[in-house]
């Protein structure tokens, strides 16, 4: 398996209080045609981890560690050396689409610009591809013209994985991509990601609160809960034998399709007294 990510000893934390750590010693590999699901509560150090991949952590943080993307540091990358990766070798995509698209420009132009920075096509090369991408996704050709408010939620956000595969990247990062969307479009959407990353062999690092998402798409899980992984493995591993009691408390409080299990809130009293982490 050809591996293109290896975070290892990943610390993150606010340069004005460097002991407190937001996300510690944080270690996981990516490869090539799968997809690892980050679950974890909110605040627990997800999109910090995530970000630090894009080259994309506020200036206020730090991050110490090592993080090899097809073997290269990008901890060791000056902004342009990262620009070069980012969108190209690396893709992303965000929760909500109308933040990310420029409502006064057709989506069209967002994507050829991907394509222009990246890979320099102009003219009749880059309509023709654009278009290409757009129908890859699911939209028509001719819905180039459009702009982002004249286009559907579920619309929208096939053109941000437009954007985010239209160089062909090597890993594609996903944060909430579908928790803004109904759940028949989520369930396209993440049919399309499934698809393209097996077609073009991305490694992809899907993050998301939705049990329902991990055991649709993932291979891999990675649990984090208060900065830290407490628990990672195979999809099976982790949902079919969870090992930690954050893990099984979260899983205890996802509810069964049949609607009949009992439902427990989370013990944080319990999980604080035992230490578990943090
Ligand atoms: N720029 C920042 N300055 C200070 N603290 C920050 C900053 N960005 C994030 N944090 C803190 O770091 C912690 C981890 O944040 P992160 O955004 O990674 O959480 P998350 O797991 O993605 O949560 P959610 O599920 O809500 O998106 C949180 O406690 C957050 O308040
Ligand atoms: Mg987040």
């Amino acid at each position: 398996m050809t591996e293109i990510l290896n975070i290892a000893h990943l610390n993150i934390a606010l340069k004005k209080e460097p002991t407190r750590l937001l996300v510690k010693d944080v270690a996981f590999q990516l490869s090539a045609g799968k997809t690892t699901c980050i679950v974890g509560e909110s605040g627990s150090g997800k999109s910090l981890t995530a970000l630090t991949v894009m080259g994309l952590l506020s200036q206020q943080l730090l991050a110490t560690g090592q993080v090899l993307f097809n073997g290269v540091d990008l901890t060791t990358l000056n902004n342009k050396e990262m620009q070069s990766i980012r969108g190209a070798q690396i893709g992303m995509i965000f929760q909500e689409p109308m933040t990310s698209l420029n409502p006064v420009l057709t989506v069209g132009y967002q994507i050829g610009e991907v394509l222009s920075a990246h890979k320099g096509l102009k003219g009749e090369t880059l309509a023709l591809k654009v278009g290409q991408l757009l129908t890859q996704v699911g939209i028509s050709a001719d819905r180039a013209n459009s702009y982002p408010d004249e286009l559907s939620g579920g619309q929208r956000q096939r053109v941000m994985v437009a954007m985010s595969i239209a160089c062909e990247p090597a890993l594609l990062i996903a944060d909430e991509p579908t928790t803004a969307l109904d759940v028949t479009v989520q369930a396209q959407i993440l049919t399309l990601l499934d698809e393209l990353k097996n077609r073009m062999q991305m490694a992809m690092l899907f993050i998301t609160h939705d049990f329902g998402v991990v055991s649709d798409i993932a291979d891999d899980v990675i649990v984090m809960f208060r900065g830290e992984i407490v628990e990672a493995g195979s999809k099976e591993q982790v949902l079919g034998n969870p090992q930690h009691p954050y893990t099984k408390a979260l899983l205890d409080c996802v509810p069964d399709v049949a609607g009949k299990k009992t439902l427990k809130p989370i013990d944080y009293a319990w999980l604080n007294q035992n230490k578990v982490a943090g």
